[in-house]
């Protein structure tokens, strides 16, 4: 069974869980290098544990073996041993000291059976460091090297085995890499960065992520070898790194270097208390800007890993709210260079939309380029279909966007043409029955606030209208009904195609919201069908789900339950990735879908954890979240608070 399971995720990035022999790795993790000469390691790894939440390290196989008295306490007592550390311990290979030195001494057989035989959690192929300014044909033949040594690795190690992603500067060879690393890897280690993160050339580290991220597998964790400045997390956990190591904290300390998430500090110019952290509090950096050296090094470096502990636990937390982007652009500002990492990222948004998520529960402007998010990109993709199937004319106005102003919209005029509005919004202009939605609808940016004089009494809509003698329509009635149907009938298009929605939108009708006047729910007769949420998404209820089953063709907007599972998903208990049979790829993280079973007979509807393509790869973890289900289809249509 896969030792990783995928807990929760914004995107690319996830909560997970890697398995190890000594314990579970909840990811994203930081494990900080350890070293393993005790006299040359600032922080013992269990304080680190104790003092600082940090449940894994890595340390480097390549010094344990090539230093003899290391050697021995390895050999004797293993590689915890050595340590003192009982917590997961990765072993790095010793291709670093490669790019360091030029060359090591160890062979891939050795080095491999060393990490055996000193009981490492996860070893990893000792792989040749490709450097980033390597020619492809360099490169090429590096990656050769690399892939047949983690092929004889594979068959030789039982344990978990980390598989470098090489391939320098190049994408064929990334993703060449990638895909071949993902075929034998427990870990997938993207290496051969360490010279882009200590010059800042955060552009090219996001290549070679947009490179190589299609090609790594979903069902394994993502390492990034060398990434330890908490200034750089969020950005790479958006490409879905989950494992950061580096001996930055430590790194740093001997030169003085404070590590913020913000950037880095001199010690040597603080003269203001500008941290107040755990440790800060107790003693503060200018105190410990008058250390003697050794003490001051070891009193950095728990600062520096402090920092970088408390920043894993935001990115973390970020995930679960779905607010990682946000993150990652506030974290752009520390640098100019990580701007234009984030500017490289925002061109490659391909790898994101896979499992870009329907929604989120917020979209908050950071930086002008919030606006190009992948999540604005696929809205921006949507709408374009949707214009093309729109049965409407062309558009004839534009209106802010204000829940208020709807009823004094004429959607008709006076021949019972249909009028085509748009909805100005930070985003453009945007059909109006589909301003609601995720990310235009829950968008939260500049406009807001910076133009409040722009919110008119809702009668100055009327007065506007008047003013345009082109439109021949009716200003003195309510238009809320009609926006109504065809708010309907745009969500349901929206997420089904036009004809699906025609069939399914006769008879229904909608309910608003009393205080915010926007629609909440879609019903037919007494049931409801449809729930509309924040993000503006119409999602069934089990009786909707009933009927956009009899209206959807065979293959869309399912997922296929086997029969083992069935009971289980029937009476409302998670969907196991492991028991879906099939699933429409046009589905994605958050989306509603309809899961039946093999005879198309409806057991439930599900939100989404995992993209279509990943519950196919994924052995472990739950695909599915079940909302509603056939054994209690009323549980989810009690009364909206709101309405
Ligand atoms: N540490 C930093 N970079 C690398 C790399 O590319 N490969 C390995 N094995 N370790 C590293
Ligand atoms: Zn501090």
């Amino acid at each position: 069974m896969s030792p990783f399971e995928l807990l929760e995720r914004d995107g690319l990035a996830r909560i997970g869980r890697l398995d190890t022999p000594h314990g579970p790795i909840e990811t994203p993790a930081l494990l900080p290098v350890a070293h393993p000469d005790p006299a040359r390691q600032p922080i013992p790894p269990v304080e680190m544990r104790r003092r600082f939440g940090v449940h894994a390290v890595i340390t480097s196989a390549y010094i344990t073996w090539r230093t003899p008295p290391l050697r021995a306490v390895a050999e004797e007592r293993g590689i915890h041993g050595l340590l003192q550390f009982d917590g997961p311990v990765m072993t790095d290979s010793g291709a670093f000291q490669q790019h360091a030195y030029g060359a090591v001494e160890i062979g891939p057989e050795e080095s491999l059976r060393f990490q055996d035989r000193v009981g490492s959690d996860i070893a990893t192929v000792l792989d040749v460091f490709t450097e980033p300014d390597a020619t492809h044909e360099e490169a090429a033949e590096a990656l050769r090297e690399t892939r047949s040594r983690s092929e004889a690795a594979r068959r030789s190690r039982a344990g978990l085995l980390a598989v470098p992603v090489q391939g320098g500067a190049f994408e064929d060879l990334r993703a060449e890499s990638a895909a071949a690393a993902s075929a034998l890897g427990d870990v997938l280690a993207v290496g051969g960065v360490v010279p882009l993160l200590e010059q800042y050339r955060f552009p090219e580290l996001a290549r070679a992520l947009a490179a190589a991220r299609p090609g790594l597998s979903p069902a394994a964790p993502v390492h990034l070898f060398g990434a330890g400045h908490p200034m750089t997390f969020a950005s790479a956990a958006l490409w879905g790194v989950d494992l950061f190591d580096s001996s930055a904290y430590h790194k740093f300390a001997r030169r003085g270097g404070l590590l913020f998430p913000e950037g880095t500090v001199s010690i040597d110019d603080l003269r203001e208390p500008v941290c107040r952290c755990a440790l800060c509090a107790v003693r503060p950096l200018t105190d410990v800007a008058r250390l003697p050296e050794a003490d001051r090094e070891r009193a950095i470096a728990e600062h520096n890993l402090l920092m970088s502990v408390e920043e894993i636990g935001r990115v973390r937390q970020a995930i679960r709210d779905g607010t990682l982007w946000e993150l990652a652009e506030r974290r752009s500002v520390a640098h100019p260079a990580l701007r234009a990492g984030l500017e490289e990222t925002l061109r490659h948004p391909g790898p994101f939309l896979a499992t870009e998520p329907a929604s989120r529960p917020s979209f908050r402007e950071i930086l002008p380029e919030s606006r190009r998010r992948p999540a604005v990109v696929r809205f921006r993709n949507a709408l374009d279909r949707f214009a093309r199937e729109r049965p409407l004319s062309d558009t004839i106005g534009r209106v802010a966007l204000r829940p208020e102003y709807l009823g004094r919209i004429p959607c008709e005029d006076r021949s019972g043409r249909p009028l085509a509005w748009d909805a100005e919004t930070p985003l453009g202009p945007v059909p109006l029955e589909l301003s609601d939605l995720y990310p235009v609808g829950p968008f939260l940016g500049l406009e807001e606030f910076a133009h409040r004089a722009r919110h008119r009494p809702p009668s100055s809509v009327t007065d506007e209208l008047r003013g345009r003698p082109a439109l021949d329509a009716d200003l003195d009635r309510d238009w809320t009904d009609g926006w109504t149907r065809r708010q309907i009938l745009a969500l349901l298009t929206w997420e089904y195609g036009p004809d699906v929605a025609n069939e399914l939108a006769r008879d229904l009708v909608g309910v608003r919201s009393r205080t915010s006047g926007r629609l909440r729910r879609i019903r037919r007769q007494d049931a409801t069908l449809f729930h509309v949420g924040t993000d503006g998404l119409a999602r069934p209820t089990f009786r909707g789900a009933g009927d956009v089953r009899a209206a959807l063709s065979e293959d869309r907007g399912r997922v296929v339950v086997m029969d083992d599972a069935r009971e289980f998903v029937a009476q409302g208990r998670s969907l196991f990735a492991r028991f879906v049979a099939a699933a429409d790829p046009a589905l994605r993280p958050g989306s509603s879908a309809l899961l039946v079973d093999r005879s198309d007979e409806l057991l439930g509807v599900g939100r989404l954890v995992l993209a279509p393509h990943e519950m196919r790869r994924m052995g472990r973890g739950v695909a599915a979240r079940v909302v509603a289900h056939a054994r209690a289809p009323d549980a989810a249509e009690d009364a909206d608070p709101e309405e």
